[in-house]
């Protein structure tokens, strides 16, 4: 493996892109990006300043400044705001309009590229990181999961939720993020494509990093108590 290992994580919404790339990133010492948080990020202090999401200039003045204002990896900061706040319908609803502006796109490809350019591995999720952030990327995954499954997973996740509405915005996000012409959420041609709907999350994890072993990465030692 050459200096900068990149892993792509890509797939749809609540097809297990954060727990298996945590996991992988636990096992591998790997940095661990989830690259939706910026655009997430985007949406909220958008509707927080009366933005509309759809206003393509405004949105990029907000990114500009929050930038003049911030290091680089604001966007990617998980301790700048709450999941909780993150993850409401209403931004849930905005990110995806966020997520069609080229510009946008561009300059949280730029991020990405800056934070990663900092880290000698990293494992980063999102849509579009192995077609278009890192095409020449180690090694690429796609997870995929049927909506009805994604959706049953995400209303346990969140207490409180209703299964018909969260499955209502994973299918509406399906089309927006396959549909939408920057940067379409697709696997890249090269990508080791996983249905997850009937796998539990361990073969899942197991089958991801059994590829990553192949490709030569090596795994952290785990010591035991006996051992120390
Ligand atoms: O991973 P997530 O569901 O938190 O991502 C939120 C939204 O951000 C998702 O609906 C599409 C967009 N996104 C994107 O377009 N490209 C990425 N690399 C990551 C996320």
């Amino acid at each position: 493996m050459n200096q900068h290992t990149v892993i792509a994580v890509d797939g749809p919404a609540a097809a297990g892109k954060t727990s298996t790339s945590r996991a992988l990133s636990d096992m591998f010492t790997l940095s661990y990006l989830e690259s939706g948080r910026a655009y997430r990020t985007l949406a909220y202090e958008a509707l927080a300043a009366g933005i509309r999401p759809d206003d393509r200039a405004a949105m990029t003045g907000l990114i500009s400044t929050i930038l003049q204002k911030n290091q680089s990896d604001t966007l990617f900061d998980p301790t700048r705001l709450r999941d909780s706040d993150l993850r409401t319908l209403d931004v849930s609803k905005a990110v995806s309009t966020v997520a069609k502006i080229p510009d946008l796109r561009s300059a949280i490809t730029s991020l990405i590229h800056e934070w990663a350019s900092h880290r000698p591995a990293s494992i980063i999720e999102g849509r579009d990181i192995g077609t278009i952030v890192f095409p020449r990327a180690q090694i690429k995954f796609f997870l995929t999961a049927c909506a009805e499954e994604r959706a049953t997973r995400r209303h346990r996740q969140e207490p409180g939720s209703v299964y018909e509405t969260v499955l209502a915005d994973v299918v509406r996000r399906d089309h927006e993020d396959t549909s939408r012409e920057a940067s379409p959420l697709r696997p890249a041609a090269d990508s080791v494509v996983i249905d997850t709907s009937s796998l539990p999350l361990g073969q899942v994890i197991a089958m991801m990093s059994e590829v990553c072993r192949s490709a030569g990465m090596i795994e952290k030692r785990h010591t035991t108590g006996a051992a120390r």
